[in-house]
């Protein structure tokens, strides 16, 4: 890896085997974007990439020169008001009234590594020699502005890390209107941008659509990244594929409200921005202070999209998670929510973990309900005092007699929200986000504590640290049931009120760094009902998610297949539940349920005091299973291999890095009679190596068959279904929601 700045020419390239990325000091001091893409030969000169061109009606900089127009220029960080006409990466406003600025090239730094970014989340290196960073400092004299554009590139895969800061060194404070983490200008628009939208129990769907010429987007006003756009798109280029072409995938490590957008001006080029979503959004930087952007991450492959998401995989689960758990493997937990809902006793919890424990669960998740008047939605929230009614001996008698069992205890927290009906808001009414003089929203019944005030905050972290002090807890499921929408802050001025979003959401992650901080041992999985707020931001600080409130196994095909684009296997709380299913009333056979949530943390959301002796002992062999190949499925390399997006088949498979061994799920949605022969093509194998293939059949091992790798994958693993009815194997019958499991261990 290497970070050149040719100083004849003005250009910077920073390479590594995979990925080039060039840039230059244009001649009005800006920065160009020349290249981004597969590594190409490193040369003195670069800049006939500048194209100038005399167009009618470009606005021009310089007297008599009619070619350097800023409105067709591949730029680094966009300004408004020097003649483009696209939409910029940062708008300062200042006192006089006006947009305009004008950064320039002062100096640039290049440094081993990487920096941390200041109260956000980020991804990092554990040492020098896995990244280079190149900070580029820009300065506008007319207002005593400095930007700093930095950009590290990771000596592995085409990663690159972009964020800017600006500070003010003038007298007088400026407001910024926007301030982008990412632009990339391209310069042809011959991509297809997927993104992944839905809503609570359908989160994460593939969209997938040509640019077109003026502005695509998505984005986020909720206050949190929402179940309804995600902060992570792809472009590819039409022909890419899971396994060929050229993919960019763009991922903005933040929660809170965002914007990601594309941009086809009319001489074809794109420009794309991620960052801080500026509706809603101003910053007041006063003299002295910076403002620090979030971290975007571009990914580039030239290998298809199953090449660039374990690039992403591999960085977000080593070098963004964080902490104790970020290389274990993960407990396999039950969770009392869909097995009680609010309707529980301690008798009945210690009954579900008696059982739990008989079919080899490690921890036991006490969800909603446990503290003070919660019995319902309607109150509690903010009294984070164990309910003695329904807990008699408190969380410590509780958490004992679980731990006792030999399991872990773990506990649900909403620790951002409040019920009007809680001592918290009756002592505190005015801690909520309302604006004054109007009728606040509720959400779910509830508010959402100003975690932009610094009193707040500390306020629920003393709460939430005698907590977990109080008692034996191993594991935390942070909740976040609504969306901002009113927000209005006392603790700051009215011209800042554009700050709040920004505020609230770094109050967030402060909470998350000092509860991470003080229990580094407690695993934490983030949850916003379900997956609003499944984004790379909270993985710094919890290593997993609940990707959905959908529980349903063919439901959670298409969200785990969707969600696996951006985010790694590891990071995806996937349980079994009833059947029927609570949200989609669906049926589906134990097997199925197990064989999608194997693909992700692994555990159960359902009443074990229902099940019947038989069904206990399936769990024990799903439970022993998980226990077996959890290290694969959590650490290995995961490829899509068929979508559930449109097709009836889906189909997916891990491999550990040293292509020994590979778990393969298959899974049919509707059966099929008398249906066509099919194959299915394994990846990621060792191609001259000899693979032992077994299915498990309903947990049990079925007959081993011998492949070389390069068959599996260029021939096929046989799945066909001639008979529809009865497996070839004789042993069992196909049906609607169908699914198999294959195990290749190489010989
Ligand atoms: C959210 C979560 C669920 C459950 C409930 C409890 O909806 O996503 O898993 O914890 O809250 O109220």
């Amino acid at each position: 890896m290497s970070i050149v700045y040719h100083e004849a020419s003005k250009v910077f390239h920073l390479y590594n085997k995979t990925v080039s990325y060039i840039m230059m000091i244009l001649p009005n001091g800006h920065m160009g974007q020349l290249y981004f893409g597969k590594k190409i030969h490193d040369r003195e000169d670069f800049s006939y990439l500048l194209e100038l061109a005399p167009r009618d009606m470009a606005s021009y900089l310089y007297d008599n020169d009619r070619t350097f127009s800023l409105g067709h220029i591949k730029q680094e960080y966009p300004v408004y008001g020097s003649g483009d006409y696209r939409h910029p990466a940062v708008v300062v406003l200042q006192n006089d009234g006006s947009i305009y600025s004008d950064f320039v090239f002062s100096k640039y730094r290049i440094s081993a590594g990487k920096p941390r970014l200041p109260g956000l989340p980020a991804t990092y290196t554990e040492s020098d020699d896995e990244a280079e960073t190149l900070t580029i400092e820009l300065r506008d004299t007319h207002d005593n502005l400095e930007l700093n554009l930095m950009y590290t590139i990771f000596a592995n895969g085409g990663i690159i890390a972009r964020s800017a800061s600006i500070s003010n060194y003038g007298h007088d404070s400026v407001q910024l209107k926007t301030a982008m983490s990412l632009c990339l200008d391209l310069p042809d628009h011959d991509y297809e941008w997927m993104q992944f939208s839905g809503a609570w129990a359908r989160e994460r769907a593939l969209h997938i659509r040509r640019l077109e010429y003026g502005i695509q987007a998505i984005d986020s006003m909720r206050g949190h990244s929402s179940h309804e756009q995600n902060p992570f798109i792809i472009l590819k280029r039409p022909p890419a594929d899971e396994f060929q072409g050229e993919v960019i995938g763009c991922s903005l490590i933040y929660s809170g409200n965002f914007l990601a957008q594309a941009e086809v001006e009319s001489h074809g080029t794109t420009r794309i921005l991620m960052g801080i979503n500026p509706f809603g959004f101003s910053w007041k930087l006063n003299s002295g202070e910076q403002f620090q952007t979030p971290e975007a991450i571009l990914v580039y492959s030239p290998n298809g999209l199953n090449d660039m998401s374990q690039m992403m995989h591999r960085l977000y689960r080593s070098r963004l998670a964080r902490g104790y758990w970020r290389d274990r493997v993960r407990p396999i937990l039950i969770n009392n929510w869909e097995a009680t809902y609010f309707d529980f006793t301690e008798e009945k919890l210690i009954q579900l973990a008696q059982k739990a424990c008989k079919c080899g669960i490690e921890l036991f998740v006490l969800d909603d309900g446990w503290f003070g008047k919660r019995t319902s939605s309607k109150a509690g929230l903010g009294d984070w005092i164990p309910n003695s009614e329904r807990l008699p001996d408190g969380l410590k008698g509780l958490a004992d007699k679980i731990e006792n069992l030999g399991i872990k205890f773990g506990l649900w927290i909403e620790p951002e929200m409040v019920n009007a009906d809680s001592d918290l808001f009756r002592a505190h009414p005015d801690w909520i986000y309302k604006v004054p003089g109007r009728k606040p929203c509720h959400g779910r019944y509830q508010y959402v504590l100003d975690f932009s005030r610094q009193e707040i905050v500390d306020h629920i972290f003393e709460k939430i640290s005698l907590l977990l002090e109080s008692a034996n807890i191993s594991y935390i499921k942070w909740d976040m049931n609504r969306s901002l929408t009113d927000v209005w802050s006392s603790g700051i001025s009215a011209e800042q009120q554009g700050e709040v979003f920004h505020r609230y959401i770094l109050g967030v992650y402060q909470l998350y760094e000092r509860l991470t901080t003080r229990f580094p041992k407690v695993l934490f999985e983030s949850c916003a009902s379900g997956g609003a707020r499944f984004d790379a931001g909270m993985l710094y600080y919890a290593p997993q998610g609940w990707i959905s409130d959908d529980t349903d196994a063919i439901q959670r095909l298409s969200i785990q297949y969707g969600t696996s684009y951006g985010y790694p296997i590891s990071s995806m709380g996937s349980h079994v539940s009833a059947s029927p299913n609570h949200q989609l009333h669906r049926q589906t056979p134990l097997w199925t349920r197990a064989n999608t949530a194997y693909f992700g943390t692994f555990g159960y959301e359902l009443d074990l005091t229902r099940l019947s002796d038989n069904e206990l002992s399936k769990l024990k062999i799903q439970t022993d299973f998980m226990k077996k190949y959890r290290q694969l499925i959590q650490f290995g390399r995961f490829y899509r291999l068929l979508s559930p997006f449109g097709n009836n088949v889906t189909a997916w498979m891990v491999v550990d890095e040293n292509r020994n061994e590979a778990l393969v799920g298959w899974y049919r949605t509707l059966n099929v009679v008398n249906g066509p022969f099919t194959r299915l093509h394994l990846q990621g194998l060792d191609e001259s190596c000899f693979y032992d293939v077994m299915e498990f059949v309903e947990g049990s091992p079925s007959a081993v068959t011998s492949h070389y790798g390069d068959e599996l994958m260029n021939l096929g693993l046989i799945t066909s279904d001639a008979s529809s009815g009865q497996y070839a194997d004789g042993r069992r019958e196909s049906c609607d929601f169908d699914s198999r499991l294959f195990y290749l261990k190489k010989k």
